[in-house]
């Protein structure tokens, strides 16, 4: 099943990487990583203009809040954000399978539960990365959504925390969930340090150790098994691909969007929707940034997954300041990102011909 070659960090665009887990039918090389206060229903309509086929995640969303609050705002997405997965926290089997079913009415495509998020509810034992060291309950809370459900249930989850070891940490908490019914299992893969660390630190400092997800796909042959961390391009999301099934990009997906556009041609074989036109992408969008609009939303909420579209370009400087300074303006309307286009053109077009952007204008 292993496809070959030479570890490189540079992708072979000729050599398509090959599938791992070819005998289970969840198949995602490449996923959007959920994200708290970053992959909303405005980022992820986004992205879907740079890849169609792509896993998105949703921002983590508490059962509780499915049960008592607002499910209608919280649950709410647009049709185009298919394949779109909605991650759970909490820790209660019962209350997961409510969310769980109530989740699946709305169409979602696969449900998660999150295992590795170490935030400051982390200490009140509620969900997330203080799981780990319960993996007969985090079995327990997979078997009742399972149950719930007809849909995929996924986990993403950590190496460990703490003082675990990692070899006993995550084979522990890999058989519970595959045992419970899991369809896929997403490692972030380096431990958190509940103590001590602040939730970002948490994504920086524990050491990376790819090596612990590789075994855990030999030791798993037929699970789903996906890594995360520390992915910053496609070249070594291919590398990756090598040795497990699937790669979440996280940070790089807002740092760098532009990498989204390749997705599709890279790693499922057809053609993106802005390969090598990223302001196609941007163009296709205005409609929807307009509807937005005229609903009431913010153009600076709206906008902030386009800021480092352009990252590295000439002119990437002008369009971000613009999107920033002006979409934040009361009564900002779309010809803030005309703008911001604009300016980038005319900063594309004096890098080329060697004429400055202020003298251009
Ligand atoms: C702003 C931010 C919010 C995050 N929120 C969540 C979350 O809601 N659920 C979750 O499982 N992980 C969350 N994460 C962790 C990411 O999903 C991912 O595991 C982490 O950023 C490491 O991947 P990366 O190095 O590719 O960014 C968050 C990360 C960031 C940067």
């Amino acid at each position: 099943m292993r496809a070959g070659g030479a570890a490189s960090g540079a992708l072979d665009s000729a050599v398509p990487p090959v599938h791992v887990s070819a005998m289970t039918d969840y198949r995602h090389p490449i996923a959007v990583a959920p994200m708290m206060d970053w992959t909303d229903r405005y980022c992820r309509v986004f992205h879907r203009r740079l890849t169609r086929r792509a896993l998105l995640y949703t921002e983590m969303i508490v059962a509780d809040a499915i049960l008592h609050g607002d499910r209608r705002r919280l649950l709410a997405y647009s049709d185009e954000e298919h394949p779109v997965a909605l991650q759970l926290g909490g820790s209660e089997p019962k209350k997961l399978a409510e969310a769980a079913r109530i989740a699946a009415g709305y169409g979602y495509d696969e449900i998660n539960l999150n295992v590795g998020c170490p935030s400051d509810r982390v200490r009140a034992g509620t969900f997330g990365a203080c799981l780990m060291r319960t993996p007969e309950l985090v079995g327990d809370c997979v078997a009742a959504m399972t149950a719930a459900v007809t849909l995929p249930v996924t986990v993403k989850c950590r190496i460990g925390v703490d003082d675990q070891d990692p070899e006993a940490s995550l084979d522990a908490l890999a058989g519970a969930t595959i045992a419970a019914g899991a369809k896929a299992i997403w490692v972030h893969a380096r431990k958190a340090w509940l103590k001590g660390l602040s939730p970002r630190e948490n994504r920086d400092v524990p050491p990376l150790d790819y090596g612990r997800v590789y075994r855990l796909k030999q030791d798993r042959p037929g699970t789903f098994i996906g890594i995360n961390g520390g992915i910053g391009t496609l070249g070594e999301a291919g590398t990756h691909l090598r040795h497990v099934d699937g790669v979440m990009i996280g940070r790089a997906a807002y740092q760098t969007p532009a990498m989204l556009a390749q997705v599709d041609r890279t790693f499922y074989g057809e053609p993106g929707p802005a390969e090598g036109d990223l302001r196609k992408a941007v163009a296709d969008h205005l409609p929807r940034i307009e509807a937005w609009l005229a609903d009431g939303r913010r153009l600076g909420a709206i906008v902030r997954p386009l800021l480092g579209l352009f990252h590295g370009a000439p002119g990437a400087r002008a369009w971000r300041q613009i999107l920033t300074v002006e979409a934040s303006r009361p009564g900002a309307g779309v010809g803030v990102v005309e703008r911001a286009l604009a300016a980038l053109d005319r900063t594309a077009k004096s890098s080329e011909t060697g004429v400055s952007a202020s003298a251009a204008a």
